[in-house]
């Protein structure tokens, strides 16, 4: 028979139910129970109530008593990184800083193609072991599900290496690492512009074998004046639809047209709209495709956030994600990044910790999680506080001291 736990009391548990997946929230509405605890089986959430009426009737139960306040929260789901890479971009981020622009780097042969450049030279088993640290970071800070992107491989051979590290990353670790293939990330520089012999050679050849091998289901494309056009990509994400991948975009994060793509081809997420318009925030709200804001990105490149406050006003539903990457967001740290997007943005509470459980959930169309609620997967997090608000209030700076995945408690601050 399988073990049963039961974890608690959490002075508060904030099990973020009963709140819907678009459009704005208020504080006032999220559900606050008192002295809780959660009953787990067999990796789900069995029961959440009273903690002394479930310690009560505990029978064959290990029991886990917390001392002193703690606060739950589910664990966090980071819908958009690509921390699969070799590296660093150091040099692109001084550059930045000293007045030159991304795409002015990424002209001068810096941005992503240098680490597509540093990461073809580094063998599987190294990125395997630089994704399952970065996860395994993530993880101490709360993060429970990554996703992660390949897009620094860029032909056949390479960008199955990637995906195969980040497979060989997910199943040695606790975190659950959810793959994207991102070959459309940009037009490699083998091909000398040639984005649609690319990306047809990507769609022909690349994408049977991610399905024969089960890499991933998720198919990723960088809509943008350095990468590529609208009509490039159409009939790149027809492909993939009809072989009944899921999609997501890199949308409008310095031109707009991404975001219409995404919404045509009914995406699940269209990632980071800084510079979205009216017009594309109107779209999106009036679509299922949820819109992920990137505060690390625009923190790393020192510009404008996602108009998060605009897309929930106009009825959207915004996830928040931590965007890690070498060259763009290098921070890698989702709730700093989530309270600072919150500060700057005017978002409540409840807004902000939506965007990062299950409105992060719905991104990568995942139901067992994001929420505290019977069924669900017990991953969740404990911060030693009564009070939730303290969380966002410290900005990123105050941090669980105990994260529990799929029932198993993986982080112990106490231990450490
Ligand atoms: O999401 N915008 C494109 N891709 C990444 C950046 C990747 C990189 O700079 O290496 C992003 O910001
Ligand atoms: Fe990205």
């Amino acid at each position: 028979m399988k073990k049963r736990i039961l974890v608690g009391p959490f002075k508060q548990l904030v099990p973020m139910t009963g709140l819907a997946i678009k459009g704005p929230i208020s504080d006032g509405d999220l559900t606050l129970m008192q002295d809780a605890g959660i009953l787990i089986h067999d990796e789900k959430i069995s029961t959440i109530g009273p903690y002394t009426s479930l310690l009560a009737n505990a029978k064959d139960v290990e029991v886990q008593e917390l001392k002193g306040d703690h606060v739950c929260l589910p664990g966090f789901i980071d819908a958009h990184t690509h921390i699969c890479f070799a590296g660093s971009r150091a040099n692109d981020y001084a550059l930045r800083n000293a007045g030159k622009t991304y795409l002015e780097i990424a002209k001068g042969g810096g941005g992503i193609w240098d680490t597509v450049t540093q990461t073809r030279k580094a063998s599987q088993q190294t990125l395997t072991v630089r994704t399952r640290k970065l996860a395994n970071r993530h993880l101490k800070n709360g993060v429970t599900t990554i996703e992660v992107k390949s897009g620094y491989g860029l032909s056949i051979e390479e960008e199955l290496k990637i995906l195969r590290a980040i497979k060989e990353a997910n199943e040695t670790i606790s975190t659950d690492l959810i793959t994207t293939c991102l070959a459309a990330h940009m037009v490699p520089k083998d091909y000398q512009g040639n984005a649609e012999e690319y990306l047809s050679e990507i769609s022909t050849s690349l994408f049977p074998r991610i399905k024969k091998e089960g890499l991933t289901n998720r198919i990723d494309a960088f809509i943008e004046e350095s990468a590529f056009s609208s009509d490039d990509i159409l009939p790149y994400f027809q492909k993939a639809k009809e072989m009944g991948f899921d999609l997501t975009v890199h949308a409008d994060q310095f031109s707009t047209g991404g975001s219409e793509v995404a919404v045509r081809f009914d995406a699940l997420s269209a990632d980071h709209l800084e510079a979205s318009t009216e017009k594309e925030i109107e779209l999106l709200a009036k679509s299922n495709v949820i819109a992920t804001a990137l505060p690390g990105a625009s923190l790393g490149l020192g510009c404008g956030f996602t108009p998060a406050r605009k897309i929930l006003d106009a009825g959207g539903a915004l996830a928040i994600a931590s965007d890690h990457n070498p060259g763009s967001a290098p921070m890698g740290d989702l709730l700093t990044q989530a309270a600072i997007l919150g500060a700057f943005e005017k978002l409540t509470n409840a807004e902000v910790l939506a965007g990062i459980t299950f409105r992060a959930a719905a991104a990568l169309n995942l139901k067992d999680r994001g929420r505290l609620a019977k069924g669900k997967l017990a991953d969740f997090c404990g911060f030693h506080s009564d009070n939730y608000q303290e969380i966002l209030y410290n900005q990123g700076n105050f941090k669980p001291c105990m994260v529990w995945k799929k029932g198993e408690l993986v982080f112990d601050k106490h231990k450490h």
